[in-house]
């Protein structure tokens, strides 16, 4: 009580006091800086009415009406451009937080922003900034946060005065033109939880005082010119979970001390020249998700005891001196998705344990001596294309430049004859007693007895066995000869793809209609718990219904396998048609838009139509399908959920590379606006005619945006459009893109707004379409959010 009560007091005179500064600070001089400083136009509501000051865009005030905050990285009503150094920094005594992220400023950071003495917060990433970080920046000694991310054409090298912001938790200056040395004053930020320096050209050595930040969790300084070797004391940081010193000219070995980083899950020192074996205690730093260790000349041979790294997700040993066999431990990494040990010397054949991770989607043995037959794949996430004469390849092919191996994976020869290591030998066994469901009508009448009353959903199509193929009961063989009749045994020739959780199959049923089957790697359903969320999860998903959404008909369940069974879409992916000649051309921008309208159209519904909100997690230019008119149907919808139901409710990072939210990267939480991001992607893919990551990576930083018009990007197998109507739907399109590109979660539209954007139409373009720049765009889609308040439908 007593202690409540003192604290009340000191609270109140804080206040007091406080409020005291303020006061005199609140009066005209602040309001006449704001105004002076020629940043805000009057053309927001409050027009140049200073006494509103406070409800200026991007303004925030303390109770005496003093300004504490100037945050424009969500407006643009706002425009600082070359007026930067307008601004009356001195009149500003109660400033915290200035952030001009992501505004076109050009020029240099003007040395009397050391005068807003109270800041904590400054961030100036993506801001075009010139010139060098002026010494006056260690003024700000309150200072918690400093971002100057982003600004290329920032030259000269880190003011040493820096090391005077003690209280800096944060301090990001990568991809900049920094050059010249670390400065060994940075060692006294002891507070300091995240330092990132990298892309810039930064030179000599790591100081050894970096040991002194004894908080570090992230350390970044990847893409520089840094030579010599890890310092020791760099060892001493045992909180460090990220550490990034890839594309520099380190030397040396990784000593026995590195395994003092047991939070570290993320190592990378990719393209150096460190030596000598890979330390057995890396096994020991058990919480690691990413090893890089790829383009440096560490020789010996990969540690068995590497199987023993349980989270790991990506294991990257390219171009090494790698010698020895590949370890057959590699198969216990359950968790690992990337496997590349190119350009190494490892010889003896590939373990066939490599099959045993089901996660596993991108795969480089290229340019080894490893030799014999390449084992079976298929419970991969790796896609197996390219029949012809038996031979099944994975595409794209991980296997060349080994003279000793035969790149084939399996033929039906070795099917049959080598069952052991051969998981879909295994499955063919497996199956031969499965009951198969091709009885559509009956299958609906058990899954939608439910909403019979209600809907009228599938015509019945009374088949000729016209048995129960029971969903709970796995009877009914006269199916299951007929299955094996339309597939010819699972035979390859009717598979058409692989895809993240199993092989999918063509299938004619009897009654004449063609299906998609998609077989499920997954001997888990032996476990019992798992089969109760399986059908309780397959009902869930069957109840699913939406114009562009795959529809799946209904799904077999036996003691070891598992079916789904999709509807047939004969244009095959998006992916596939973008890529192909023909097809891409008959896909004109009226077909595309449509595509791309479709898609939203079925993220709006899983997202806001379902309950509970269905998040695909895994949008990617292959899990749109089309059918033989174009329209496109998501496909893959909630397999990752319903697959991962038995693990903790942990995410695991799921989707396909190029298309992930950035924020992934960083947080394991997936969201709607994950999904979001995706189809930003996958329309600007779809526009573009290829994979945008180009663009992708021009997002931070503005020249080339700028330098950059619409019409360069746009497929140019398609013609221009002639159409005005055209044009501004390919321009709505991109700018609707761009908002869901946004770098920050929070700040890209929902899907509602997306679609909701789709309805109302677009206003009249104000110039030449082939006038328009990206970063016109680029900038008109950060609007979005702001203007889809106007459009009322
Ligand atoms: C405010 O704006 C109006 C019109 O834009 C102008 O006439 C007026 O002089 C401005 N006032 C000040 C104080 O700048
Ligand atoms: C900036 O503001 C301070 C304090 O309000 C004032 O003393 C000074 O004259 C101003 N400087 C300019 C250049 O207006
Ligand atoms: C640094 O940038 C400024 C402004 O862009 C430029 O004038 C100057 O020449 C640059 N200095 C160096 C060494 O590149
Ligand atoms: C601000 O920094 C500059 C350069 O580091 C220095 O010369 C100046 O004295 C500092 N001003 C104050 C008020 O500390
Ligand atoms: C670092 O680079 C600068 C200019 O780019 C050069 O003057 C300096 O000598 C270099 N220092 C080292 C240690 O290489
Ligand atoms: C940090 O590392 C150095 C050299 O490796 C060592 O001498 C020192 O004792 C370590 N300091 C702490 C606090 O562990
Ligand atoms: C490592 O991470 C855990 C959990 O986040 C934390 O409790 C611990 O303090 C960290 N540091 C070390 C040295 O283990
Ligand atoms: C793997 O990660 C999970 C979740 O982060 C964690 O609970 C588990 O302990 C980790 N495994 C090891 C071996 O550290
Ligand atoms: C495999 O690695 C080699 C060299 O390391 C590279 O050139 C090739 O593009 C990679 N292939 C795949 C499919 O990633
Ligand atoms: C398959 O077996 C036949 C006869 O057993 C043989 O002639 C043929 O070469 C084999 N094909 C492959 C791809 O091994
Ligand atoms: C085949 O599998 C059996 C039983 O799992 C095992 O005993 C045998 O050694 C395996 N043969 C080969 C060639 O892997
Ligand atoms: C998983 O999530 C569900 C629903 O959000 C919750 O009820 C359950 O307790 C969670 N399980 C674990 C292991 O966290």
């Amino acid at each position: 009580m007593a202690s409540s009560f003192t604290n009340t007091i000191i609270l109140g005179v804080t206040i007091l006091v406080s409020f005291a500064t303020t006061k005199s600070a609140a009066d005209d001089s602040e309001a006449k800086a704001v105004l002076e400083s020629g940043w805000w136009s009057n053309s927001h509501p409050y027009g140049n009415d200073t006494s509103q000051r406070c409800k200026w865009p991007g303004i925030s005030c303390n109770p005496a009406g003093s300004i504490t905050k100037i945050d424009l990285s969500d407006t643009f009503d706002v425009e600082v451009r070359d007026r930067f150094g307008k601004l009356n920094f001195s009149s500003f005594p109660n400033l915290v937080h200035l952030d001009l992220n992501h505004h076109w400023i050009g020029g240099n950071i003007p040395p009397q922003i050391g005068e807003l003495s109270a800041l904590k917060q400054l961030r100036l990433s993506n801001c075009d900034l010139s010139g060098e970080l002026p010494p006056s920046l260690g003024n700000l000694t309150h200072l918690e946060v400093l971002e100057i991310t982003g600004n290329v054409n920032i030259n000269g090298s880190i003011p040493p005065q820096l090391g005077k912001l003690e209280k800096l938790v944060t301090l990001g200056v990568s991809q900049c033109g920094i050059v010249g040395p670390i400065p060994s004053a940075l060692g006294q930020l002891t507070n300091l939880q995240y330092l990132s320096l990298s892309d810039n050209r930064i030179n000599g050595s790591i100081p050894p005082e970096i040991g002194l930040l004894s908080n570090l969790v992230y350390l970044f300084l990847a893409n520089n010119m840094l030579v010599g070797s890890i310092p020791n004391t760099l060892y001493n940081l045992t909180n460090l979970e990220m550490l990034g010193l890839g594309s520099n000219k380190l030397e040396g070995n990784l000593p026995p001390d590195i395994e003092n980083l047991k939070n570290l899950s993320v190592l990378s020192i990719t393209s150096n020249s460190f030596a000598g074996h890979i330390p057995l205690v890396l096994c020991h730093l058990t919480k690691l998700k990413y090893m890089y260790l790829g383009g440096n000349q560490f020789s010996g041979s990969i540690p068995s005891c590497i199987g023993s790294l349980s989270n790991l997700t990506e294991l990257d040993l390219h171009s090494n001196l790698l010698q020895g066999s590949i370890p057959q431990e590699i198969g216990n990494l359950e968790a690992l998705r990337s496997l590349d040990l190119s350009q190494n010397r490892l010889s003896g054949s590939i373990p066939s344990q490599i099959a045993k991770l089901r996660r596993l989607s991108n795969l480089n043995l290229t340019f080894n001596r490893l030799s014999g037959n390449v084992p079976i794949l298929s419970s991969t996430r790796l896609r197996i294309v390219d029949i012809t004469n038996g031979c099944y390849k994975i595409y794209p092919e991980p296997f060349e430049g080994n003279k000793d191996l035969s790149p084939c994976i399996a033929s039906s020869n070795t099917t049959t004859s080598t069952p052991n290591n051969t998981n879909i030998a295994l499955y063919i066994k497996i199956f031969l007693p499965i009951a198969i469901c091709y009885t559509f009508s009956i299958l609906c009448c058990l899954l939608f007895s439910r909403f019979k009353a209600k809907k009228n959903h599938v015509a019945i199509q009374p088949t000729k066995n016209g048995d129960i193929c029971s969903i709970w009961n796995y009877d009914g063989k006269i199916a299951y000869e007929d299955i094996i009749a339309a597939t010819e045994d699972f035979d390859f020739r009717y598979c058409i793809g692989v895809g993240g959780y199993g092989s999918v199959y063509r299938a004619q049923l009897p009654c004449g209609k063609v299906v998609a089957l998609k077989k499920l790697h997954r001997l888990e359903a032996e476990n019992p718990a798992f089969d109760n969320s399986f059908r309780n999860e397959i009902k869930f998903l069957t109840e699913i219904r939406h114009r562009n959404i795959v529809k799946l008909h209904g799904f077999c369940l036996h003691r070891r396998s598992m079916f789904l069974i999709y509807e047939y879409m004969e244009k095959g992916s998006l992916f596939y048609n973008l890529r192909d000649e023909v097809e891409a051309v008959e896909m004109d921008w009226t077909k595309r838009i449509e595509i791309i309208k479709g898609m939203a159209h079925a993220l709006c519904y899983l997202h806001h139509d379902c309950i509970p909100p269905i998040v695909h997690r895994d949008i990617s230019s292959n899990n749109v399908l089309l059918n033989s008119g174009f329209q496109a149907f998501l496909a893959d919808f909630g397999t990752a959920r319903m697959l991962e139901l038995d693990s903790s409710n942990h995410t695991l990072l799921v989707g396909t590379r190029g298309y992930i939210a950035p924020e992934l990267a960083y947080t394991m939480a997936v969201t709607e606006k994950c999904d979001v991001y995706s189809f930003g992607v996958v329309a600007l893919e779809t526009l573009m005619g290829k994979h945008p990551e180009d663009v992708l990576s021009w997002l931070s930083s503005p020249t080339s945006l700028v330098n950059t018009k619409l019409i360069d990007v746009l497929d140019s197998r398609l013609p221009l459009p002639t159409s005005q109507l055209v044009a501004r739907n390919i321009v709505h399109v991109a700018t609707l893109a761009f908002a869901c590109l946004n770098q920050q979660p929070k700040s890209r539209p929902i899907m509602k707004e997306v679609c909701k954007e789709f309805l109302c139409g677009q206003k009249s373009l104000s110039v030449p379409l082939r006038m328009i720049s990206l970063f016109q765009v680029a900038k008109q889609g950060m609007h979005m959010g702001e203007s889809s308040e106007t459009c009322h439908v």
